[in-house]
């Protein structure tokens, strides 16, 4: 059993991974984002792969999601964490904070969404009632606990095309459907984890208050900023947590 971890905006690198070997994983799809890294964090192996390349040069709209988790799965990956930074919606996705989805809801589109598209023999329709692996989310939660770190435990991600950022009115729609966090990379990343079964889980990081939340206007500094210091509580929570994750 393999982790990977996806890293998004603010994680291009993962410090503290010990590299044994990067490999460029070709795949029926096209390209990934680039090759895999392959090392050891908090003395456990993991494969790690930037979501935006490294340096951060494909915007949300443009990532080979279908390649990336193809690649993962190719390379013996079995559970996949997702790093995404969001903008917070509603009142305790404050700037900053940890929140581990359990729901999501697609606005993208024009992606490929699908492994199920072409050359198929039959159509599939995958269970997605439940978008992410409870089992990763709860020992995510669980570990929180035991650093201390403060994280929602659950909330509804809502994923939209981007790259640019919403309208206020979009936000409120998104809030009337329920959604707690607003990110461009979130599908179909998941949904392709499903349907290559493997076990998915987002660690998203807020960035920033969703348009029309703050007076303050929403710019690239603050984002950079506010992810800064989530970054650094992602990386104390990826380290705790890897060697429960890898526990069963
Ligand atoms: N909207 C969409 N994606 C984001 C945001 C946002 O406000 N902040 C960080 N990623």
């Amino acid at each position: 059993m393999t982790l990977a971890i996806i890293g998004g905006s603010g994680l291009a690198a993962l410090k503290g991974l010990e590299i044994n070997r990067q490999q460029m994983q070709p795949t029926p799809y096209g390209e990934p984002s680039g090759p895999l890294t392959f090392g050891f964090l908090n003395n456990k192996e993991v494969v790690f792969l930037p979501r935006h390349g490294n340096p951060h040069v494909i915007p949300p709209h443009k990532i080979n999601y279908r390649a990336n988790i193809w690649a993962l799965k190719k390379n013996g990956v079995d559970r996949i964490i997702g790093v995404n930074a969001v903008g917070g919606i509603t009142g305790e996705m404050y700037p900053g904070r940890i929140v581990i989805p359990d729901q999501i809801i697609d606005y993208t589109w024009g992606r490929r969404h699908s492994y199920y598209e072409e050359d198929i023999s039959e159509v599939t329709h995958i269970n997605f009632t439940r978008p992410y692996s409870d089992t990763i989310r709860s020992k995510l939660i669980d570990t929180a606990g035991t650093i201390d770190l403060d994280i929602a435990g659950e909330g509804t991600y809502g994923a939209t095309q981007g790259p640019r950022l919403e309208t206020a009115a979009e936000i409120r729609r998104m809030e009337r459907d329920g959604c707690d966090l607003v990110g461009m990379t979130g599908m179909p990343e998941t949904a392709l984890a499903r349907e290559l079964d493997l076990a998915y889980a987002s660690i998203s990081v807020v960035a920033n208050r969703a348009a029309g939340k703050s007076d303050e206007e929403i710019t690239l500094d603050m984002i950079e900023k506010n992810l800064s210091t989530g970054i650094r509580d992602v990386r104390k929570l990826l380290e705790a947590s890897i060697p429960v994750i890898l526990s069963d």
